[in-house]
């Protein structure tokens, strides 16, 4: 069997490396990747295959920066006479940023199959360009790979086939559990000279939350004032660098917000695991924290991941300096006791979207074997993945 995978942007990377390991451990698959370079600065893409030991990618298409329509454009045009000589039996795409709807379309287009990882994952909100490639990108899959159930719902209400639908649980957490070792080892807060528990992570790049200065500006303040209280740390996405004005809005300084460049998976990691709080507006660290455990506040009006904010930690707030500091003194008083467990967020997500494409099996919605387990005390080292296959 030929596979060929197309991924493009960074938290494409994270989903990619379970499943090209899952896929490498059969001898009768070959396992084609294609980086359509939608990111490019080696902190958002190098580092990320480096670290998560995905190989080279075995085409590099190098589209760049630019609008959405030229950027999607950009991927089409390329990644078309690759496919085209390639001929895989499947195409695997991944989340929902550009490079995901510019694939799957081209692969629908030549007869291609196309397997969706991450599909069924509804905001609502048209406003948002990765709305538009979720639904797409679904409409255009033959195979359906949801991280929840509540995919699934959207996935029927929207007149996709339920025998197309794979609840294969969540694949993002397949990286989680494999780095998490090497995130506790690298102790990153310490280096850092930040206590266990006592500083908040922030990470924004959203263009509602970072394209119009006004809001960026009272983001920072609010980021500022939470830092008179404990350590800020931001590791800034390049959207958000280059909207900061070389001033960064004159706020005011008394505090301790650190602006950092970005940072790879593992690291990040480690700084996450270790926070009082997380604020963000990233789908991943919505899941990631509830994974973990820790509190997150989404500064968003809405979330394709329900399921993080009604069964997890994680609670969506407005972009306003008062309901943020409100919500986050809430959240790290409050912090619930134990780690919340969800259905196949067990770290073998990739080996069923393996056994998916390459067996035919099916992961359907009623064929759970073993009850899920309590969930387990909050600990330092990371329980062990849930035995749910
Ligand atoms: C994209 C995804 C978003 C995802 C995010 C994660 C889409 C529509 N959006 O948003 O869903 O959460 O990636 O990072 O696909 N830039 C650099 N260097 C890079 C990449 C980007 O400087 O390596 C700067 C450029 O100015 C670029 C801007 O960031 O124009 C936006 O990059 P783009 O890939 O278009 O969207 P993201 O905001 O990164």
């Amino acid at each position: 069997m030929r596979i060929v995978s197309v991924v493009g942007a960074r938290p494409n990377f994270m989903k990619l490396a379970p499943v090209d390991r899952a896929l490498a451990k059969r001898a009768d698959v070959e396992h084609v990747i294609v980086h359509t370079g939608q990111h490019y600065d080696p902190g958002m893409s190098d580092a990320f295959f480096e670290e998560l030991c995905i190989p080279a990618p075995d085409y590099h298409l190098g589209v760049g920066s630019a609008s959405h329509a030229t950027q999607t454009a950009a991927v089409m045009q390329r990644l078309e006479p690759v496919l085209t000589r390639l001929q895989p039996d499947v195409v695997l795409v991944y989340g929902d940023v550009n490079s995901t709807l510019a694939a799957a379309l081209v692969a629908a287009k030549l007869g291609l199959g196309v397997g969706h990882v991450e599909a069924g994952l509804r905001s609502g909100d048209w406003s948002m360009p990765e709305e538009i490639n979720r639904v797409v990108t679904d409409r255009l899959s033959e195979l359906l790979f949801i991280p929840s159930r509540d995919a699934a719902a959207h996935l029927a209400a929207e007149g996709v086939a339920a025998d197309r639908v794979h609840f294969v649980g969540n694949v993002m957490i397949d990286s989680l559990c494999w780095a998490f070792p090497r995130a506790l080892e690298r102790n990153v807060a310490a280096r850092h000279g930040l206590e266990e528990a006592g500083y908040v992570v922030v990470t924004l790049h959203r263009p509602s939350n970072v394209d119009d200065p006004a809001t960026l500006r009272t983001l920072l303040d609010a980021l500022h004032r939470l830092s008179r209280e404990r350590p800020v740390v931001f590791p800034m996405h390049p959207r958000a660098r280059k909207q900061l004005p070389s001033d960064g809005f004159a706020v005011a300084r008394d505090g301790d917000l650190r602006l950092i460049e970005p940072v790879g998976y593992v690291e990040m990691l480690s700084l996450v695991a270790g926070a009082a709080l997380v604020i963000t507006d990233s789908g991943g660290l919505q899941e990631e924290t509830t994974y973990l455990g820790v509190p997150c506040l989404t500064v968003r009006p809405n979330t394709e991941r329900p399921i993080t904010c009604i069964n997890g930690t994680n609670r969506l707030v407005p972009p306003r300096a008062d309901a943020i500091l409100a919500a986050a003194e809430r959240a790290i008083t409050r912090r619930p006791p134990v780690r919340p467990v969800l259905e196949r967020w067990d770290g073998r997500t990739a080996e069923r979207i393996a056994r998916v494409v390459c067996e035919g099996e099916l992961y359907g919605l009623d064929d759970l074997v073993t009850a899920t387990p309590p969930p387990p005390r909050i600990a330092r080292a990371i329980p062990e993945p849930v035995n749910v296959v």
